[in-house]
């Protein structure tokens, strides 16, 4: 997965002339405050050196990340053409970009972001997106969102991580009030992520939330600690990207999890891939989430053709 091209080219242009040594610095800080999950008061994103590694290092696996969660949204509720969005904790504006790809109706987008370094690269950014109407708003979430119509869609992207507790629930609560269509909330696919990902849910299901993606059903996630529900995305790595992280590969693997609920009931896919497919000569191994709200094993036989041929073409986190 690789981003769009006019946000690629924008990104390479506002990185040109950023000495390699301190982009290289930067981006290894915001690497260990991502990974301790660090909450002390500051802002990852504060300078403008920790807002340019992100769209070194990050953007990258986000917006693959956020793209595909919305590639599955779209599957299950093909009838949804969002106009309007809003993107809270928007970053450089992943979401919009991602969003913009997958549904070419969006024509308004509201982002907030209190972090002045990565709204103003974010602004840059976008000049060429084909979105008509971009508004950023500076705004702390601590202090609550402004009253506003709801917007057809709105996404919560790599941000639970980065508030406390009682301002996670506050936050699902009011994006859900805004929400005309569809809410997606993403978060990275560790143990935690999953966890957030996990109280989003219950919260969502409470408040009379009709889940799109991944979950099949509405009752209790039927995966069990220490396993966890995520999924993967594999990103191609620029020459900077490579230069930047002082890696060879010349891709990245980015794991992730995401919830998607709707205002409007949808008919959910009959299971969920959970897990890579495993295959053996002549059988293919699914585990799947099914719409029953149980995890099932499913060996299919090449002599069960028609369930084999599904089989050979499902992916770890594909509807069947
Ligand atoms: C990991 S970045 C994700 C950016 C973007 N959503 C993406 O997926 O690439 C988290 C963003 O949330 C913003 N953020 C974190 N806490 C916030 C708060 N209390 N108010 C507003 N923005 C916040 C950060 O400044 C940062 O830009």
């Amino acid at each position: 997965m690789e981003l769009p091209a006019p946000l690629r080219l924008a990104v390479e242009q506002a990185l040109a002339h950023v000495p390699r040594a301190d982009l290289t610095r930067a981006a290894g800080l915001l690497s260990q405050r991502y990974r301790a999950e660090r909450r002390d008061g500051r802002f990852h994103l504060a300078g403008d050196l920790a807002a340019l590694a992100y769209l070194a290092t990050r953007l990258p696996a986000t917006f693959a990340a956020i793209s595909a969660s919305m590639s599955a949204v779209s599957q299950i509720a093909g009838e949804f053409a969002p106009r309007t969005m809003l993107d809270v904790g928007a970053g450089p504006g992943s979401a919009m970009w991602a969003a913009a790809e997958c549904w070419p109706s969006l024509d308004d987008a509201l982002l907030i972001e209190a972090s002045a370094p990565i709204r103003a690269l974010g602004h840059r950014l976008a000049g060429d997106i084909s979105v008509a109407k971009v508004e950023w708003q500076d705004r702390n979430l601590d202090q609550g969102l402004p009253d506003m119509p709801p917007r057809d869609l709105v996404t919560l992207a790599y941000v639970l991580d980065e508030l406390e507790p009682p301002s996670r629930e506050r936050l699902i609560d009011r994006l859900w009030a805004l929400t005309g269509g569809i809410l997606l909330i993403i978060e990275p696919g560790t143990p935690a992520g999953w966890q957030r990902i996990l109280d989003a849910r219950t919260r969502l299901v409470a408040l009379g939330a009709h889940l799109v993606a991944p979950c099949p059903h509405s009752a209790a996630c039927p995966v069990i600690s220490p396993d966890w529900c995520h999924f993967s995305r594999r990103v191609a790595r620029s020459r900077l990207h490579r230069q930047v992280k002082e890696a060879d590969v010349p891709w990245e693997d980015e794991k992730f999890i995401y919830v998607a609920a709707s205002r409007s009931p949808v008919r959910p896919p009959a299971a969920r891939v959970l897990t890579p497919p495993r295959s053996a000569p002549g059988r293919i191994s699914l585990k799947l989430c099914t719409d029953k709200g149980h995890l099932e094993e499913r060996l299919v036989s090449k002599r069960d053709k028609d369930a084999y041929r599904t089989a050979r073409r499902a992916g770890w986190g594909d509807a069947i």
